[in-house]
């Protein structure tokens, strides 16, 4: 049992036509991040970053589980009476990997297939899009074993949830379904889990449409202006716009252009130009 959890890769990384599937996986603990997957997510992102097949990015977990949150026996247990620096690179490692999530440089979608508790809750908000089995359960666990949501899981839940919904469940740790999830905001949409590879790779062709540039520019946009006053946030869209239009040697803009008004082979408001 021990031989097999040492052997087998935290974290697997499969693509197809352009989407690069990452599992956590360790699903014997039902993909509880502990120190090794932290490390090697944070890896894993730097080899996707550059790497063609990954046009976009989907995060899911193996097994019944997306993930249990942070490993209480390896990321807690074990760090206990340890000289504070280990603490503190254990949560570099995680914290790390989520910030980088956040801003990576192709779209995200966490393709959330079962439990998803406390510390799963940050990358679950990094990624840019999120998808729920309706059979998934999500809990804010932390409040049950005496901690407050740390990890930035306060900071993710009060960037999407509403106020009264995320004291309530910070507050009583109850579990919520997909749908549930869906309602509140904590995920785009939730779909019966036999439907949600699918729909997963339905919205990954959408976005695989469009420029990969724009769209890296537009969502950093969106997540860093919400922060900003306006006039901050005015002279910010205007420095990525031309930031983007600088480094897409393809010219899309143009060329997007030029199919509309003189090309005539497509309509903006109905679809993307053809790259
Ligand atoms: N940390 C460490 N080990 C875990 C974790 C975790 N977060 N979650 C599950 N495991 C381990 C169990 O200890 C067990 O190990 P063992 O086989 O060596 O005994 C194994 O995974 C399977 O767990 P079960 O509880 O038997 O699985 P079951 O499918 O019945 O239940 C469930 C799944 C509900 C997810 C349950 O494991 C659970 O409550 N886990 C803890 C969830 C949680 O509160 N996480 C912490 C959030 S707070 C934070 O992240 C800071």
């Amino acid at each position: 049992e021990n031989n097999k959890t040492e052997n087998q890769s935290p974290v697997l990384v499969e693509f197809d036509n352009g989407i690069a599937f990452v599992t956590l996986n360790r699903p014997e603990k039902r993909n509880a991040m502990n120190p090794a997957l932290n490390a090697r997510m944070l890896e894993v992102l730097d080899e996707l970053e550059g790497d063609e097949r990954c046009g976009v990015l989907v995060l899911r977990g193996a097994g019944q589980s997306w993930s249990a949150g942070m490993d209480l026996k390896e990321y807690f247990r074990d760090n206990d009476g340890k000289p504070r620096d280990a603490t503190l690179k254990a949560r570099r490692q995680s914290g790390n990997w989520w910030s980088r999530l956040m801003y990576f440089e192709k779209p995200t979608i966490a393709m959330v297939n079962g439990w998803c508790f406390g510390g799963a809750f940050t990358p679950l908000v990094s990624c840019d899009l999120a998808i729920a089995a309706e059979e998934a359960n999500f809990g804010l666990s932390e409040i049950n074993w005496g901690i407050l949501p740390g990890g930035n899981v306060t900071r993710a839940v009060a960037e999407v949830m509403r106020h009264r919904d995320a004291l309530y469940y910070i507050m009583t740790g109850e579990l919520f379904g997909g749908r549930k999830a869906a309602e509140m905001g904590l995920v785009n949409e939730a779909v019966p889990l036999a439907e949600l590879e699918t729909r997963v790779r339905k919205i990954c062709a959408s976005l695989l449409e469009k420029n990969p540039v724009t769209l890296k520019a537009a969502k950093d946009t969106y997540k860093r202006v919400r922060n900003l006053p306006w006039d901050l946030a005015d002279d910010y869209i205007y420095a990525k716009l031309e930031q983007m239009l600088f480094l897409d040697k393809t010219k899309g803009r143009d060329e997007g252009l030029k199919q509309f008004l003189d090309d005539k082979t497509y309509q903006p408001g109905l679809g993307a130009y053809n790259r």
